[in-house]
């Protein structure tokens, strides 16, 4: 049984982040999409809110779990006995914060292995900054996150989509 953790932060969750949930699922028997709940860290949507978007996304997937988790990410993968992570490689900026992550991670458990997959070449620009920022000044965001949270991303800004 391969159980595998997508771990992130997801504020908002992207277009990119989904492809990787759809991907992922594919490829692992079960699949937790783990919001991180870091209270240091102000965040535009509360843990429960991004733990919603991300249930409504995957609601089809039947091996797909989404929860949230606080602490070290390898404490919670003892608790929900999981040893594969799978994180997404945009472009090579990317690489040297999550190599060191996941070597990090290794070497805090030897069992737990990475899995990036590469972001499909749509998304390689995308971020969830890039959405916040984008949608703070009442840009479009039609193309960066699924059509459900468009709405939900403005009225945190108090805009009204006009698109
Ligand atoms: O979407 P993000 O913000 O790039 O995700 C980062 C995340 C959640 C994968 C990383 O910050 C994490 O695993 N945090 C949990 C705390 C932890 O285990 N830190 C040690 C990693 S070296």
């Amino acid at each position: 049984m391969k159980r595998a953790i997508y771990p992130g932060s997801f504020d908002p969750v992207t277009n990119g982040h989904a492809d990787i949930i759809f991907r992922s699922a594919k490829i692992v028997d079960e699949l937790y999409v783990g919001v991180l709940n870091n209270s240091a860290k102000k965040s535009l949507f509360s843990v429960e809110e991004r733990v919603n978007m991300l249930k409504e996304l995957t609601s089809d997937l039947a091996n797909v779990t989404v929860t949230s988790f606080a602490g070290l990410l390898v404490d919670y993968m003892c608790e929900i006995d999981a040893n594969i992570i799978i994180r997404g490689l945009r472009a090579v900026t990317d690489f040297e914060y999550e190599l060191q992550i996941a070597q990090t991670n290794q070497i805090e458990n030897k069992e737990i292995e990475t899995i990036f997959l590469t972001t499909n070449l749509k998304y390689s620009y995308l971020s969830s900054t890039i959405v916040k920022e984008f949608a703070s000044y009442g840009g479009d965001i039609s193309h960066f996150v699924p059509k459900q949270f468009i709405d939900r991303i403005y009225d945190k800004y108090n805009i009204k989509n006009k698109r």
